[in-house]
């Protein structure tokens, strides 16, 4: 078992494919002409097997692949088939474009459930925060997800003046179709535009859905980062991460592999566990992997608190999103 300072199991392991994407959003990749990293320092599939193995072994049981947008790996399709054979729930956070490609593959790999990132339903909006031009695409694909029975969750990141008009049009979007919608508050990454005045808090939301729909809590599961709700008679369900304003940090489970193979005990950890060179080394990882739970900070990385209203991007230090990997 992985377990750290605070008695937290942790046996979910989010593993990022690549930092390379096929859209360009703002909050997420800082700049339009973005270097990616070289093939090279990529972890290997094999290496990505081997790691998957180690942590299996030690009891993770979950393993979401993300990005970057996973899907615009070459051997992405190769490398969901080889960990679905581990006895794990393996699961994808996607932006959603390349997913007509894939059907079969997370079929056949017996994926049932994934995160696809979408944060407006207005293709001019989508393209004004994607600089790409996608949406039609990407909501034909969650279309054809549905139509196959997947069950598809909606990431949206909330910002205000930006798309917090739009909350209502999601929660819509849950009465005649089974998506459960995820309302994400803006969080701070290197050169991603953060400012505290951004932020769209889950209680405003929550009054901006309340005045126009009634509403029931729904239960959460124990590891759960949101927390549930939907308007009865809806096929669907909606909920809210509320990182910036109640983090929950205390149930937290997870851990992340970067796409060139360090690990990080949160997503808003300063500090990284390089396991690809040591695993190139030839040296045994999983004392590494203890050592860099047992460092887990208590609550976002000790980085900040959820007093953040005060707090400014540039204090905390870690990577721009696309390279840390959702
Ligand atoms: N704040 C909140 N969510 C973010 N994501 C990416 N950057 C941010 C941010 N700054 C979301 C993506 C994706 C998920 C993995 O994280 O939209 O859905
Ligand atoms: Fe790509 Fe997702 Fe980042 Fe947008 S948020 S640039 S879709 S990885």
């Amino acid at each position: 078992m992985i377990v750290d300072n605070y008695n937290r199991v942790h046996n979910y392991l989010r593993i990022s494919l690549t930092d390379n994407c096929n859209l360009r959003c703002f909050y997420c990749m800082p700049e339009e002409e973005y270097a990616f990293t070289a093939a090279s320092q990529l972890m290997q599939k094999d290496e990505i097997e081997t790691l998957a193995k180690i942590f299996v072994s030690l009891g993770v049981n979950k393993i979401r692949l993300t990005g970057g947008e996973p899907l615009v790996r070459k051997d992405a399709a190769e490398i969901i088939t080889t960990l679905s054979r581990l006895p794990v729930k393996l699961t994808i956070t996607t932006n959603g474009s390349r997913l007509h490609e894939f059907v079969d593959t997370l079929e056949q790999a017996g994926v049932r459930s994934l995160n696809i990132s979408l944060d407006t339903l207005q293709a001019e909006k989508f393209q004004l925060i994607t600089r790409r031009n996608q949406f039609e695409k990407i909501y034909d694909n969650i279309q054809l997800l549905l139509k196959k029975d997947f069950h598809v969750k909606v990431n949206m990141v909330v910002m205000k003046g930006l798309n917090d008009n739009e909350i209502n049009d999601f929660v819509e979007w849950t009465k005649d179709q089974p998506v459960h919608v995820r309302f994400i508050e803006f969080m701070p990454f290197a050169g991603n535009w953060w400012t505290s005045n951004k932020v769209f808090p889950m209680q405003q939301m929550l009054n901006v859905i309340k005045e126009k729909y009634e509403v029931v809590r729904l239960q959460d599961e124990k590891h759960d980062t949101a927390k549930g709700y939907m308007v009865p008679g809806h096929l669907g369900t909606f909920a809210v991460i509320s990182t910036m304003s109640a983090p929950f940090c205390s149930g937290c489970n997870r851990m992340r592999l970067t796409a060139d193979g360090k690990m990080k005990n949160c997503l808003f950890s300063e500090k990284e566990t390089d396991l690809l060179s040591a695993l190139r080394r030839g040296e045994d990882v999983v004392p590494l992997i203890h050592q860099s739970v047992k460092a887990k900070a208590k609550e976002l990385g000790g980085q900040f608190t959820a007093d953040f209203e005060h707090l400014h991007a540039e204090d905390i230090h870690n990577r721009s999103m696309i390279t840390i990997g959702g």
